[in-house]
């Protein structure tokens, strides 16, 4: 795939066939995240790649704790509050994705089900979590967030696809303690990663984008 085209055509997939991905591709996919620029080259990122019954385990888990109304607490703070364009923003991302999905604001049951569908994993053979060691701060940070986007596209380049997902950075301690990471360890973030599932409901809905004029000045 073209690099232009990958960068223009990636979007979040949420549903994914069962075909499983094997060590080899992850560990291609990898390889290519792991070329990221980092703050002088410290390269703070570890993952942890999980699968199989240990997948199972932790989703269990997870799950469990969201449907049973454990708020969580994830480690990357939230903003008290957001700029209003950045508000009108996530706002929007909310309601068009329900409204693509045939889901009404007043459905409750149906909105909980997506919200829950993040600890499915949205049935990926494959996720992925991003730590960082507690005791680094914010430019590792934005090297891992690079990092996460070459892990993206790298999948994608292979035709696969990915989630990233803050939703399950909000339960840090259960996962650390279900993959037996140190505490230490700062979860960031976790990535559904498969082959895309075309036909699955949620992958009909794509994102827009402001115009760049919106965010840029030129001088
Ligand atoms: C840091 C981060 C956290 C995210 N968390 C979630 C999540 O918990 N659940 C989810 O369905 N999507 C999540 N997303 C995906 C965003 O909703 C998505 O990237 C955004 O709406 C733009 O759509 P696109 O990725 O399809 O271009 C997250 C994305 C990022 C970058």
């Amino acid at each position: 795939m073209e690099l232009f085209e990958g960068i223009e055509s990636r979007s979040s997939v949420r549903g994914f066939i069962s075909k499983p991905v094997s060590q080899e591709t992850i560990r291609k996919i990898l390889n290519a995240a792991n070329r990221s620029p980092s703050f002088k080259n410290s390269q703070p990122w570890e993952v942890a790649v999980v699968t199989g019954a240990k997948q199972a385990e932790l989703s269990k888990i997870v799950y469990d704790l969201a449907a049973s109304g454990v708020a969580g607490h994830s480690e990357m703070p939230y903003p008290k509050s957001y700029p209003d364009a950045i508000e009108e923003r996530t706002k929007i991302h909310g309601a068009k994705r329900f409204e693509a999905l045939g889901i009404g604001r007043d459905d409750a049951a149906l909105r909980e089900e997506m919200r829950l569908a993040n600890f499915k994993f949205f049935n990926a053979p494959c996720t992925l979590f991003f730590f960082m060691d507690k005791s680094l701060g914010e430019w590792s940070t934005m090297d891992i967030g690079i990092f996460i986007q070459s892990v993206a596209l790298a999948a994608h380049g292979l035709g696969l696809g990915t989630c990233m997902q803050a939703s399950l950075a909000n339960y840090p301690d259960a996962i650390r303690g279900c993959l037996n990471i140190p505490d230490s360890k700062k979860l960031m973030v976790g990535m559904s990663l498969g082959y895309p599932d075309e036909k699955a409901p949620l992958n009909s809905y794509h994102s827009a984008r402001e115009s760049i004029d919106t965010f840029t000045r030129w001088y």
